[in-house]
């Protein structure tokens, strides 16, 4: 079995592969035949990849420093795989809204480059990972995979566009792909840009967090082990040119999470900044996953109070990952 994972140097694809790599969890299983997998990891290390998200040498892993834009380096690359589970993606809200424009060429213009090879190579199974922010924002119940797509930043829209290029390759070609559509991961490696692990390296800096708007914005949060889990469930048992949400998570409005950060950080609500509004700010998100889990037999296994104190202690425990990344970001930016 070869798999190769695009963006497999981010948050959530470094997860995966380091998983995939370990074989699973121990008692937690989910990635049962896939122990001997060889892993080709495609991933461009823009501000968010780290090479050092993954072991350094495997026997198992092979990491190639490209973008999938390129389609010259995955008609390359692609021949011999059995699947290929597509993480890549430029992914921060605020990013989008400053410009658009690596976006629009990552997330569409590689996705659809990357759909091609696939199809041109004979790859047997793609599994394209998506967002619940391409269905808009929802005041009150839960979105189905049926759901009209409402996309409102240009990072959704952008993601959007690619689920609705993916589904078109199965429908015009054939190609054997689903796509998952999840809620906001946290965890280990995520970057600092994103709220929590923003908040808690501000806090272990001694500053303030800033809170956007009035902070009654409402965020389902689902553990990136969690994410992954599905991911591989869709992989290995999702039906081509299908949709499948992944929630489950723990539903918070940013008040009720900065709170909880707060706690563990040991901090007080003085610490708050309270901050203009994210431009077009959605209001709320909410996913039906009955599909995943009646289809697959998905269910989140990690508790959240759990999950949030491990990822706190994560980020205590490493501040020479967080440093280079937060720093070294505003460096760049500056
Ligand atoms: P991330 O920003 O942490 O990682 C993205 C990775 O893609 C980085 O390693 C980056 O170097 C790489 N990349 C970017 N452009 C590339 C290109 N042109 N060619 C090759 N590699 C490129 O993102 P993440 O949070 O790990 O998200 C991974 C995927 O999951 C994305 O598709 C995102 O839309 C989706 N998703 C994320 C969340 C979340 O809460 N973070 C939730 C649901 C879905
Ligand atoms: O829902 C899935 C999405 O979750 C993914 O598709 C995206 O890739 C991922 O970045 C995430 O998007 P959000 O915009 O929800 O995540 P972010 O961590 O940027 O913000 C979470 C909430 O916190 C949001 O309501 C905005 C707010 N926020 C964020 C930051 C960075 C603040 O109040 N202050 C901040 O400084």
């Amino acid at each position: 079995m070869r798999i190769l994972v695009t963006g497999g140097a981010g948050f959530i694809g470094s997860h995966y592969v380091r998983t995939l790599l370990a074989g699973g969890y121990e008692g937690l299983g989910g990635y049962e035949g896939y122990t001997d997998a060889r892993v080709t990891v495609v991933d461009k290390l823009t501000y968010a990849g780290n090479r050092a998200n993954l072991p350094a040498s495997h026997p198992r892993l092979d990491f190639v420093h490209g973008d999938i834009t390129d389609r010259a380096l995955l008609l390359d690359l692609l021949p011999g795989h059995d699947a290929v589970v597509h993480f890549a993606a430029e992914s921060h809200v605020d990013r989008s809204v400053e410009s658009a424009a690596a976006f629009v060429h990552t997330n569409v213009g590689g996705t659809q480059t990357l759909l091609d090879a696939a199809l041109a190579t004979g790859v047997r199974r793609v599994v394209h990972v998506s967002t619940d922010e391409v269905y808009g924002s929802i005041e009150r119940g839960a979105w189905t995979e049926e759901w009209p797509l409402l996309p409102n930043s240009p990072y959704a829209a952008s993601k959007a566009a690619s689920d609705l290029i993916a589904r078109s390759y199965w429908r015009t070609h054939g190609l054997d792909v689903s796509i998952t559509r999840c809620s906001n991961n946290y965890g280990p490696y995520q970057h600092p840009e994103k709220l929590i692990p923003l908040f808690v390296t501000n806090l272990l800096e001694g500053e303030g967090v800033p809170l956007y708007g009035d902070g009654t914005n409402v965020r389902e949060w689902l553990h990136v082990d969690d994410h992954c889990r599905a991911i591989q469930l869709v992989l290995t048992g999702g039906r081509a040119g299908e949709i499948y949400n992944v929630g489950g998570g723990n539903e918070l409005t940013n008040r009720q999470m900065t709170q909880r950060i707060l706690d563990l950080c040991g901090a007080e609500w003085s610490s708050v900044r309270h901050v203009a509004d994210r431009k077009g700010h959605d209001l709320r998100y909410a996913l039906d996953e009955t599909k995943i889990r009646e289809e697959l037999g998905y269910e989140p296994r990690v508790s959240f109070a759990q999950g949030l104190a491990d990822t706190v202690a994560w980020y205590r425990d490493n501040p020479g990952w967080w440093k280079a990344a937060k720093h070294g970001a505003e460096e760049r930016t500056a």
